[in-house]
């Protein structure tokens, strides 16, 4: 509930100005956060007439001054180019140095930059070594950013999950695999941690904390197996039958292989020790049941 969510964060200044790049599943929750907060914030889309866009920001449009004057804090959402190129700073590099407003500028990546471990602990003093080709790109696009000099930080997260993106969904429809791959874990974030902490961390830039990257993940890596359960048992479905990853991988998408491919465990010390931002979903098991909550709230 958004409610959970602003009620443990400080407020912004109030003359702030937030341009999110990138409306999708986390911008527009961040959006709607920031908002509650009462500052003003603008996302964007690439196609008009798009749900929640407030500007377009596409490769063939022009975007109008008015929407950069005044602007405290920018965050892009947005993926790579497959030119590896980023496409905020492909298109807005000058304007955004030409601030004289700016105070945060953000960047959601992903973990995907550290490549696979093979189940051993990530923090971000880990070297990336992205092995993936989109890994890759977002590496490059993390280096053009912090290259620019810019109040910059880099938020790099694991799977996103949250209400109408998370194991129901498939159960429901009755697309869920079980596969079982031993050793296999995976690191997830609530989409609404992923908001908390972006409020969190810009509040803690103004006070001079300022770390360039930080992991945004919650407390507990683990098997998809114990996810997809847990939330059959919420939902009172049956599971269907776990299939061996051998087995399983001869069907899968490259995406999806891509993702079995890489084992790794995410450490959010810093976000969570050093810094203090406490997560409003530590585990899979409190945030699915959030996502149920909604999930059953919604019928
Ligand atoms: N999903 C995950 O599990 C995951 C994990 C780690 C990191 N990430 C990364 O974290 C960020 C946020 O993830 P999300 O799942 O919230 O993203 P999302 O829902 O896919 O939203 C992405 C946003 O970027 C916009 N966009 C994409 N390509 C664009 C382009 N070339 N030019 C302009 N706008 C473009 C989309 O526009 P439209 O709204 O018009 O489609 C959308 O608003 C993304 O960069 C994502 O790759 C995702």
């Amino acid at each position: 509930m958004i409610q959970e969510i602003v009620k443990q964060l400080d407020p912004l200044p109030p003359k702030s100005k937030f341009i999110i790049f990138g409306g999708g599943y986390s911008g527009q929750r961040i959006a709607t956060v920031g908002r509650h907060l009462g500052i003003q914030v603008l996302c964007s889309r690439r196609i008009k007439g798009s749900e929640g866009a407030d500007f377009i920001f596409n490769n063939d449009d022009q975007l109008s001054n008015e929407i950069f004057e005044g602007a405290t804090h920018v965050l892009s959402c947005i993926p790579p180019l497959s030119s590896g190129k980023d496409p905020v700073l492909n298109k807005l590099k000058t304007k955004l140095l030409n601030s004289k407003t700016l105070k945060w500028v953000g960047y959601l990546s992903t973990t995907g930059v550290y490549g696979d471990t093979k189940g051993a602990w990530v923090s971000e003093n880990t070297m990336p070594n992205p092995q993936q080709k989109r890994s890759i790109r977002r590496f490059s696009c993390e280096k053009e950013w912090l290259n620019t000099n810019l109040p910059i930080q880099i938020l790099r997260l694991p799977g996103i999950y949250g209400p109408n993106r998370s194991a129901f969904e498939s159960l429901l429809k009755g697309t869920t695999k079980m596969i079982d791959k031993p050793g296999q874990v995976f690191s997830r974030i609530h989409v609404d941690d992923i908001a908390g902490a972006v409020i969190f961390l810009i509040n803690l830039y103004s006070q001079g904390k300022t770390p360039s990257v930080v992991n945004v993940a919650d407390d507990l890596p683990t098997n998809n197996l114990e996810v997809i359960a847990f939330a059959a048992k919420l939902i009172k479905k049956s599971l269907p039958k776990i299939i061996p990853f051998e087995i399983a991988k001869k069907t899968m998408s490259p995406m999806a292989l891509s993702f079995w491919q890489e084992n790794r465990k995410v450490d959010n010390q810093l976000l969570c020790k050093k810094l203090k931002y406490s997560l409003i979903y530590p585990d899979f098991k409190s945030g699915l049941k959030n996502c149920f909550s909604e999930l059953t709230s919604n019928q």
